[in-house]
């Protein structure tokens, strides 16, 4: 992969990448999509990285199936698919990885305490074997995508980090491909996460400052709605990640969660409006 990127940037070639872990959804693909638009190669990377899940994560039964993404994604137009084996990103010496202080600790980080250092370390990896101009990631990871952002700026990497928005099902489940986990019953429940957005949205575009009224809302209708048990509700200001309690003078505000149906856990979120008060 090394090799085939060097000779396309040596011919003048655009470069972009879309890092995935395989089990392509209409997610991964409209990654495809934008990326197309800003470069003249797509590399996509489908490599399910042992090194963000904790032991007794789903590691093992992480859903998986190669010559169907293979297919899906030559269809939808990446032109190299890399696939690389543990030995090859971990060879048995790896002793480097990457952490990020303070926003790696918290909401998902509080929940999955390795997990971003596993994160950060294969996606700086995968940054230096393929050397894009542009990489693409979901907004529906919203803290990775933070993460990756401010992991790029601040260790230098010479690549434009682009975030495309959250692909949703037609009644506002986010799509994951963890979503194959849930059973009928917990999937016809599971778009209470966007439900519950969407009534802190309502919130607060009728003026509500106070988020934590906002979160006793959103987890009164997740607790009666659904058997979801919640592993938080948080915001945060978008541009620093972090916590807040009032909406304040914010124009906007970053509303995340996470909840688990039995053993399969979820997570969305949805950037609000906050309303201005006039005086
Ligand atoms: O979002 C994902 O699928 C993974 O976390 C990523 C960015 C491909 C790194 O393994």
């Amino acid at each position: 992969m090394q090799t085939a990127a060097e000779g396309l940037r040596l011919s003048g070639k655009k470069i972009g990448l879309v890092p995935t872990m395989g089990y392509l959804h209409e997610g991964h693909l409209s990654l495809v999509d934008e990326v197309k638009k800003r470069s003249d190669v797509v590399v996509m990377s489908v490599y399910v990285n042992p090194t963000q899940f904790a032991q007794g994560e789903d590691l093992d039964k992480y859903p998986r199936d190669l010559s169907r993404d293979e297919k899906n994604a030559a269809e939808r137009g990446v032109n190299y698919l890399f696939v690389p084996s543990d030995r090859e990103m971990y060879p048995e010496e790896h002793l480097s990885f990457i952490e990020l202080n303070k926003v790696s600790h918290i909401l998902e980080g509080e929940f999955r305490p390795t997990h971003f250092k596993g994160v950060a370390t294969v996606v700086a990896k995968l940054l230096n074997i393929v050397k894009p101009a542009v990489a693409l990631f979901g907004q529906k990871d919203a803290q990775q995508a933070f993460i990756i952002r401010k992991m790029v700026r601040d260790l230098n990497f010479d690549v434009e980090i682009v975030v495309a928005p959250i692909v949703r099902e037609e009644d506002g489940l986010a799509l994951s491909s963890r979503n194959v986990y849930l059973s009928q019953y917990q999937r016809k429940q599971a778009n209470v996460l966007y439900r519950s957005l969407k009534l802190a949205e309502s919130n607060l575009s009728k003026g509500e400052t106070s988020l934590e009224k906002v979160r006793s809302a959103m987890v009164r209708l997740i607790s009666s709605e659904s058997e979801g048990k919640i592993d938080y509700v948080s915001f945060v200001e978008p541009a620093t990640f972090c916590k807040i309690e009032e909406a304040g003078s914010l124009a906007e505000i970053l509303a995340l969660l996470a909840v688990r149906f039995g053993q399969t856990r979820l997570i969305d979120n949805m950037l609000l409006k906050v309303r201005q008060r006039t005086q």
